[in-house]
């Protein structure tokens, strides 16, 4: 018997050692450890030896088992290192290949103004609104006290679709919205970002160009709530040091109502090109709600009062990044538009 399990022994180092791959070495291991292999066929047949036997073989069993499988271990461990250099060669990546160029776009100069803007107004707890930009005349003119045949209507030439369907002149529109849906009739503080559209067309005016509202309405709302308003906003917007100038003004919607100028800050009040001389540049219009809006909107003029703004988005971002043509803004040019790749960096 134990020279039979000698035999096994050798034969099965053998053939381990000589094994060429994986499936070779699996075969060896069921051939001499498997159920029904040749070393376990001795251990099954250690009945028919005698008591003193049994032991002593049973021990060579165990010590040529443990052989044989610390042996296969290390094979199997041997072929695992194998395939994976395979497949580590078999996948390599070569990193020297030039790579395909994907070609970034950069943020619109009007968008990274409407963020500015609604970052600002969001972290002084104002919501931020839109509205339709196919509007009516309704919402457009009427319920901001411009009757039909209003004379100010003449300074909105507008885009007509039927007689009761525009493009919007004004963001304005977005006001009378806003108090219209508001079913409560509580107070509002709302920002409106959007397109809007007149005819017009020359270096600083296009048929498209963009509006920002701003309306508050609230218990106690004063001149003075509009003027801190107005200055936070401008001065983080175009520069801190700036002077704000309330110019009395016209418009339906508001009154008293007022032109905002700001001292100008390319030449800082002393008269240069940007402002023609005067020292100062026109950025807003404004004022105090007029009672009519808010009745027709379903507030009561005794209870609430409030203040509106509206400005050009465009000028803004014209003199915020020194553009002189407002048409660039609207022309998609690639090499216009990738100038401001550099205010992200
Ligand atoms: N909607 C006006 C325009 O397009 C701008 C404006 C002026 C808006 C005064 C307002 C305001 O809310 O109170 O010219």
């Amino acid at each position: 018997m134990e020279e039979k399990i000698e035999n096994i022994k050798k034969l099965a180092i053998a053939e381990i050692e000589n094994s060429s791959n994986e499936k070779e070495l699996n075969d060896a291991k069921i051939k001499y450890l498997g159920k029904k292999g040749e070393l376990t066929a001795c251990l099954r047949g250690m009945g028919s030896l005698t008591p003193e036997e049994r032991p002593v073989i049973g021990n060579l069993v165990n010590i040529v088992k443990n052989k044989l499988e610390e042996m296969i271990e290390k094979k199997e461990e041997e072929y695992r290192k194998l395939e994976l250099d395979r497949k580590l060669r078999e996948e390599t990546i070569d990193i020297t290949l030039p790579s395909t160029k994907i070609k970034r776009g950069s943020k619109h100069p009007l968008n990274r103004i409407i963020e500015e803007v609604e970052d600002l107004f969001v972290s002084m707890g104002y919501d931020v609104v839109t509205g339709p930009e196919l509007e009516t005349d309704e919402y457009c003119f009427e319920r901001l006290n411009l009757p039909k045949g209003h004379p100010a209507r003449d300074m909105q030439d507008s885009f007509y679709i039927t007689s009761e369907y525009l493009l919007r002149t004004q963001t304005s529109a977005v006001q009378a919205r806003a108090m219209m849906e508001n079913e409560e009739k509580s107070p509002i503080r709302i920002i409106c970002p959007g397109k809007t559209y007149r005819r017009d067309d020359d270096a600083t005016h296009s048929h498209q160009f963009s509006q920002v509202e701003g309306l508050v309405i609230d218990k106690d709302i004063s001149l003075a709530d509009l003027k801190g308003t107005l200055e936070v906003f401008v001065r983080k917007m175009l520069g801190d040091n700036l002077q704000l100038r309330f110019r009395p003004s016209y418009f339906p919607f508001t009154e008293p109502s007022y032109e905002v100028d700001v001292s100008c800050f390319k030449c800082e009040g002393k008269g240069c090109s940007l402002c023609k001389q005067t020292g100062w540049i026109e950025v807003l219009g404004s004022g105090i709600v007029h009672p009519n809006v808010l009745k027709m909107n379903g507030y009561d003029p005794e209870k609430y009062s409030g203040f509106a703004f509206g400005t050009g988005l465009d000028r803004l971002a014209m003199f915020k990044y020194g553009i002189t043509d407002i048409r660039l803004l609207y022309k998609n040019d690639v090499r216009f538009l990738k100038q401001f790749d550099r205010c992200d960096r």
